[in-house]
């Protein structure tokens, strides 16, 4: 399908078979459209907080035809997902901050089997709710979209890599052992804002140390990634 942008085919691309999915914050319904069609998923609740969003999310339903697979629900975050009759093998979480993330996570559940969490920003606070949860991280991927770089990990109850360190949780336990060149330009750009913001902060600001152990973990992970890929070129 045509309107499904390279972030949103990433997403889709974690959806296994037969999988009974929740996006929640769905908008314009694109991905579960997508999934609907290409009948990949069994079942798909369809979610959004705003009435505006999920008219749209209807009428684009009922011209893909797709409503027998669509259900939507005007409803904020998952709490919705605590009642037994629903089963959710992944719940999707996608174009909201990790604040929001964090506060639909708060009402977790054991009808939800895995999550999807996609952000142009951190998802550090997600990885170390992982962590708290003792929750597996299945996978993770870098996604560029419009020249913006996208952060995408899918995290269970069941399986994948734990969250351990600091730097798993601020650069992720697969992307940082993989270190793909999209990941180590993340890290270079996300060095270079780190470094003007040091630059500007006052001396005695409190968040000036948190950041300057910030930007040494980053130096350090860029460091180790390079060397690996220079050594893997050779
Ligand atoms: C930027 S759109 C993202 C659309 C789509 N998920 C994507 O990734 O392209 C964010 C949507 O999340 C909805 N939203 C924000 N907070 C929410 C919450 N607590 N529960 C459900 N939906 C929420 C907004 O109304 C909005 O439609």
């Amino acid at each position: 399908m045509s309107f499904l942008t390279p972030r949103l085919f990433a997403l889709a691309k974690l959806i296994n078979e037969d999988d009974i999915v929740a996006d929640i914050g769905t908008d314009h319904a694109y991905l579960p459209i997508y999934l609907a069609k290409d009948r990949k998923a069994k079942k798909i609740y369809a979610t959004d907080i705003s009435e505006g969003p999920l008219n749209t999310a209807i009428n684009n339903i009922r011209s893909f035809g797709v409503e027998n697979i669509i259900e939507t629900k005007l409803a904020d975050g998952i709490e919705w997902t605590k009642n037994n009759k629903f089963v959710i093998n992944t719940c999707i979480i996608s174009g909201v901050g990790s604040n929001t993330m964090l506060n639909i996570l708060s009402n977790d559940n054991k009808n939800i089997d895995s999550y999807i969490f996609c952000t142009n920003t951190s998802l550090e606070k997600i990885r170390e709710w992982s962590k708290n949860k003792k929750y597996f991280i299945e996978s993770e991927t870098l996604v560029e979209d419009n020249e913006i770089i996208y952060e995408i990990i899918k995290v269970n109850k069941f399986a994948g890599k734990r969250v351990k360190n600091k730097k798993d949780q601020y650069f992720g336990p697969w992307l940082r052992r993989e270190n793909n060149k999209m990941f180590i330009n993340k890290l270079i750009l996300e060095d270079e804002k780190l470094r003007n913001i040091i630059n500007q902060i006052p001396k005695e600001d409190k968040k000036l140390k948190q950041l300057i152990k910030y930007k040494k973990l980053i130096n350090s992970t860029l460091k180790r990634g390079i060397k690996l890929n220079d050594k893997n070129k050779n």
